[in-house]
């Protein structure tokens, strides 16, 4: 028998789980670890604490699956994108890694157009525009704002190639998770020596990059001692955690799209050509299938404005029971469009389609008779509109959209199901493996070691479709209307989130 091990480096915590060649879960272990805000809008983290994470759940997840060992043929690894792990040239972590949710590198972003000679010129060099969380502008803010840091930098990893790094001792990255620092050629699945001119960065700090189910290595002794497996076991490309989840939901051919909702949420969509949103309103990535590419959009807090109304202000429901459970019961009853009630999910600045750091969150149109679960309702109303903005682009572009795949924590509750049915107007589905981006990479690794010939047969495989909710005419009319309006609050208010994020900046000295 053969075991394969996928390894999700996540934002809250880190996911792991080994399959076998069937594709069956055989076990999965998770830990946590913190996110760190040393001021308004930045967010950290300490790779020591994902490593950390990485050996607990491998120990664990491997021990309880009972298989020995030799039969751990592969590992893939999934992770967050964009996150910048800055190594020196003995390769120790020079500071914390700055994340995909950070929105310190506005002025890095104009930087980086001006220096590409302008947006359109970005868009040909890598397809896309440049945006604060991707990695390139954090890379440009070492050099400008920490320049004795830039000094010692002799790598840019992402992080789970850190992860890599720490497992074979080789320094390799995937297409799909590259793409995602600015610096790739999407088009031609290499980095871009053009834009590396012009951002007068030496390629030498970017690692090799492979297709995604490529063996990129194996477990060097004093990995396979600490994880206790062996040296013979490899590690392939593996994914970002988008394509990963792609993949680990079977999204892997046209006509098919994913709406995830973790932390953040994420609409993915396949496609058999380089598609790029003029307006580069959207995101165009290398697909971890071999040859094929995605379009995405990003709300950068989906999963997590629902998670941020629980722990911040509902702790008085949380030592009772489940406060999901309590949220859900208490907005089911409430009519499609929260009685009046919008909620926009921009806590953390806004990535598609407006790419505004300074955008914030809201609640508008309260009155006295709005309870809390018209409150947590309109969370999730105002998240699924979120994904609709994305939606809505894919659909112009003329992106066929046959089948919605849900998945994430928002997939969990048939509240946010039904809504994210009657708010994208086309019913949902959901699949039998729920592990997401873990189960897509331990896919690639089996892949990787032989046990398919592509990844899209091992998909066909294993994966299936669980159950299905279709979309409600009379909610999709409430929300047909309710649209609108919530797309215009973003634009009236524009302008004041700008003055009020000013406000809330620390002066400068
Ligand atoms: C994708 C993105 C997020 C992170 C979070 O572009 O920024 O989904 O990968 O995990």
């Amino acid at each position: 028998m053969g075991a394969y091990i996928g390894i999700d480096i996540g934002t809250s915590g880190t996911k792991t789980l080994v399959i076998d060649d069937a594709g069956r879960i055989l076990a999965e272990a998770g830990a946590s670890y913190p996110l760190h805000h040393p001021k308004p809008l930045w967010s950290e983290q300490d790779p020591e604490d994902w490593w950390r994470a990485v050996v607990r759940t491998v120990r664990a997840a491997v021990g309880e699956s009972r298989v020995a060992p030799s039969d751990v043929r592969a590992i893939g690894l999934s992770g967050q994108m964009h996150g910048s792990v800055f190594l020196d040239k003995n390769h120790r972590v020079i500071r914390r890694a700055i994340l995909w949710n950070d929105q310190r590198t506005a002025d890095e972003c104009a930087e980086i157009e001006q220096r590409a000679g302008g947006r359109k010129r970005l868009i040909q060099f890598v397809a896309n525009p440049a945006l604060t969380g991707f990695t390139a502008p954090k890379i440009l803010w070492l050099r400008k704002h920490e320049p004795r840091n830039f000094e010692k930098c002799a790598k840019v990893l992402l992080p789970k190639d850190e992860i890599r790094r720490r497992l074979t001792g080789e320094f390799a990255t995937d297409v799909s998770d590259a793409s995602g620092t600015l610096l790739l050629d999407v088009r031609r699945r290499c980095w871009s020596q053009k834009l590396l001119e012009r951002l007068d960065l030496d390629p030498g700090l970017l690692p090799p990059c492979h297709e995604s189910e490529e063996v990129t290595g194996k477990l060097t002794r004093a990995s396979a001692r600490q994880l206790g497996l062996t040296t013979d076991c490899l590690v392939v490309g593996g994914a970002g955690d988008c394509a990963a989840n792609a993949v680990g939901t079977g999204v892997v051919k046209s006509g098919v799209l994913s709406a995830s909702i973790g932390t953040s949420g994420i609409m993915f969509v396949h496609s058999d050509e380089v598609q790029v949103d003029p307006l580069g309103r959207l995101h165009t990535f290398c697909h971890a299938v071999r040859d094929k590419w995605h379009m995405m959009g990003v709300s950068l807090t989906a999963g997590g404005s629902l998670q941020w109304f629980v722990d911040r202000l509902c702790g008085e429901v949380s030592g009772q029971r489940d406060a999901y459970a309590v949220l859900n019961e208490e907005a089911t009853p409430i009519p499609a469009g929260s009685e009046g009630l919008f909620f926009l999910p921009y806590l953390a600045g806004e990535r598609t389609p407006h790419a505004d750091p300074d955008a914030r969150g809201c609640f508008v149109g309260l009155t006295l008779a709005h309870g809390r679960g018209h409150l947590a309702r309109a969370i999730m109303e105002g998240v699924a509109f979120a994904m609709r903005d994305s939606l809505e682009i894919i659909r112009e572009m003329g992106v066929p959209v046959h089948q919605i795949r849900v998945s994430g924590g928002g997939a969990k509750s048939a509240l946010w199901r039904r809504i994210q049915a009657d708010v994208f107007g086309q019913g949902v589905v959901t699949i039998n493996a729920e592990q997401g981006p873990a189960y897509g990479v331990a896919l690639l690794a089996s892949v990787g070691a032989g046990a398919y010939g592509r990844i899209e047969e091992a998909c066909a495989a294993t994966i299936q479709i669980a159950s299905r909710t279709p979309a409600i005419a009379l909610a999709m009319r409430a929300y047909d209307r309710a649209f609108p309006v919530y797309r215009d609050l973003y634009g009236s208010l524009r302008g004041d989130f700008k003055k009020i994020s000013a406000l809330a900046a620390p002066p400068r000295r």
